[in-house]
């Protein structure tokens, strides 16, 4: 059954979510389906969903509460829309979503999106499907390539998955348990695939996994790849000038991958580096197996190879028994690195994690004050972080145009929104530009004369602790 028809697809979440997304629009492509911005102009629409705190896993609900009403006006006026539910609240509560949501035509786990034509067919038999299986093929041989067209009409920097699922469990997170175990793609399919993305103009790659910096990949010579290794090689494509790995875990970081901070250019000075708190008592109940000690030292070798390097994390306040001195702990972690920007969360208990079961969960009130407090001390870093790129002059990537007319906007290395006054005709290149000024969230330069010698490809910081 083809023909054409509308998709819109709404992703939460991760990374892994926005790339599964895109997929997922290939995947359908084939079958009839062009993507639309507008729900309500859909034939099929796709939830891709976040289970990682309990607000997000709320959030499909209430969005599957508006969709039904959208789904039963389109009905009187006689026109059919299908709604499938995707992602990690799929994966894990399938079948709860289709009894609590009679509006949904079909659940698909994270591992199955390669089936969503035979799934959307038996959901046009008024079947129901939920389709949560850990599947014994790889979905990656059964989706559809993209065109360059679409390729490029998705920006000039692109996300590529190389690995997927975590086997680290710690005791907050329910992501060993929505996407499994961990899986490396063979090296040969990821440089099938940024061939793809450089061939159509794609100039920045961001290799992505739940667990990224575990990559242990099959290469092409019989052996086992680490990230180390499959960077220098991305590095080598050409037309590929920025390469970014994301998320990190700090007890992956190796030897090898601190190197490559050294000596690829291609590699941003960026990381973000999840290390959830400062307090060793509370890093062990959260086996994370990783201590505050080990998180500094890491950061230290990195800055060691980079001097440019720039850090951002992910924090939990209020963990089940976090004291004060717990999350003093954290505090003094955040002074002693000095960080470009964070994410940091109240702990969310997740039905099925170990630390759910924990009885001396900490109250809403403490955990309120705790990430008030934590959030201004990052912010004060961050606004520092982009003082100091003032008078500095950092390579941008451009992207697209700005909202003022004659504007347009790129990425720093650092992922600063970065907007200059500047001819569209440089969209898609890397240009010097001198940092005048900062905004709450961007800054602002001007584009800087080109060196006959090889230009700084980005101004080293100065560190930005103590
Ligand atoms: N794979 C990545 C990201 C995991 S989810 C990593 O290991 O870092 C992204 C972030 O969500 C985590 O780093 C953590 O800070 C936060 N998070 C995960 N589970 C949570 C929970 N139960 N409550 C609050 N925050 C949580
Ligand atoms: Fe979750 Fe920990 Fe795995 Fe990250 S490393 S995905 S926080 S279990
Ligand atoms: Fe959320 Fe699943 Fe990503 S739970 S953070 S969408 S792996």
């Amino acid at each position: 059954m083809t023909g054409p028809r509308k998709l819109y697809i709404k992703s939460y979440g991760c990374q892994m979510n926005a790339y599964d997304s895109l997929r997922m629009a290939d995947m359908l492509a084939p079958e009839g389906f062009s993507e639309t911005n507008d729900a309500n102009d859909a034939d099929l629409v796709v939830l891709n969903t976040c289970h990682i705190r309990e607000k997000a896993a709320e959030k499909v609900y209430s969005e599957i509460g508006r969709l039904r009403m959208m789904k039963d006006e389109a009905a009187s006026a006689g026109r059919k829309v299908t709604i499938a539910v995707a992602g990690c609240v799929a994966q894990a509560e399938g079948a709860e979503i289709m009894r609590r949501a009679p509006a949904v035509d079909l659940v698909v786990g994270p591992q199955s999106y390669h089936r969503l034509p035979r799934l959307l067919e038996q959901a046009a038999r008024g079947e129901r499907p939920v389709e949560t299986e850990f599947p014994a093929e790889d979905k990656f041989d059964f989706l559809k390539n993209p065109t360059r067209e679409k390729i490029r009409a998705r920006g000039v920097s692109a996300f590529l998955t190389i690995q997927e699922g975590c086997d680290k469990f710690c005791t907050f997170c329910v992501v060993p348990y929505t996407r499994g175990a961990e899986v490396s793609r063979p090296v040969a399919k990821i440089l099938a695939e940024a061939l793809r993305l450089a061939d159509a103009g794609i100039r920045e790659i961001t290799v992505i996994g739940q667990n990224v910096n575990a990559y242990h990949g099959d290469g092409p010579d019989g052996q086992t790849w680490t990230l180390a290794r499959l960077l220098r090689r991305l590095a080598d494509i050409p037309g590929i000038d920025r390469l970014r790995y994301t998320t990190s875990h700090p007890r992956d970081v190796d030897d090898s991958l601190i190197a490559m901070h050294r000596d690829l250019p291609e590699l941003m000075p960026q990381l973000h580096l999840p290390v959830q708190s400062g307090s060793n008592r509370i890093l062990d109940a959260m086996n994370r197996r990783h201590t505050r000690d080990d998180y500094l030292r890491v950061v230290d070798r990195l800055r060691s190879a980079q001097p440019a390097m720039a850090f951002t994390s992910d924090f939990i306040v209020g963990f089940p028994g976090e004291t004060d001195a717990d999350f003093q702990d954290t505090m003094s972690l955040i002074e002693d690195v000095g960080f470009a920007g964070s994410f940091s969360f109240k702990y969310s208990p997740r039905p099925g994690t170990p630390a759910s079961d924990m009885d001396n969960q900490v109250a809403e009130s403490v955990k309120t004050q705790r990430l008030k407090e934590l959030q201004e001390l990052i912010d004060r870093q961050l606004a520092a972080f982009s003082r100091n790129c003032v008078g500095q002059t950092l390579d941008v990537l451009f992207e697209k145009v700005g909202r003022h007319p004659g504007q347009i906007v790129g990425k720093s290395p650092y992922l600063q929104p970065v907007q200059v006054m500047a001819p569209p005709s440089l969209i898609g290149t890397i240009a010097p530009v001198r940092i005048d000024d900062t905004g709450s969230y961007s800054l602002f330069g001007t584009v800087a004369a080109q060196d006959a010698a090889e230009p700084p490809r980005y101004a080293p910081l100065a560190a930005m602790g103590a």
